[in-house]
């Protein structure tokens, strides 16, 4: 089995109830149960964590840095964090860049990632199926 990680950040534990019509109505526990389901048919072992809070995300980047994969939803951090940016630089795991709208049709100061260019890929606009690609990414 292949050890996976689901990092989201800021603001994510309001899915379902925070701009749906952006996000979905999906709330972050059905998203992390959905993606469960789908995670022993492609021999991975998930686990996930969520905080709003920038370092807090630095250190679980750096504590799943020796798994077989990361899948990062910053949030807004996305954009301007230099810190989670040097957290995906640092680890040896690879790690996908995810978010559930297409930041690139949305507004301007959305369209620049600082995380992107550390990361193996990214994937962007697909909702719920942006986390699922991710983990299949590491197939
Ligand atoms: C997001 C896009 C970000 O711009 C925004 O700040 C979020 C969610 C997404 O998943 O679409 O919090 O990462």
């Amino acid at each position: 089995m292949k050890k996976v990680v689901v990092i989201n950040g800021p603001n994510l534990n309001l899915l379902g109830k925070r701009e749906p019509s952006v996000y979905g109505a999906a709330t972050l526990d059905e998203l992390n149960e959905w993606l469960l389901r789908a995670a022993p048919d492609l021999g991975i072992d998930l686990t996930f964590f969520q905080s709003n809070v920038e370092g807090e995300i630095v250190t679980a980047i750096q504590e799943a840095g020796s798994s077989d994969g990361i899948v990062l939803n910053a949030g807004a951090y996305t954009h301007y964090s230099i810190a989670i940016r040097d957290a995906v630089a640092a680890v040896q795991a690879p790690v996908v860049e995810v978010h559930l709208s297409n930041v690139y049709s949305r507004e301007d100061f959305r369209h620049v990632s600082v995380i992107g260019p550390v990361c193996r890929g990214s994937i962007v606009g697909f909702g719920k199926d942006s986390y699922l690609l991710a983990l299949k990414s590491f197939v």
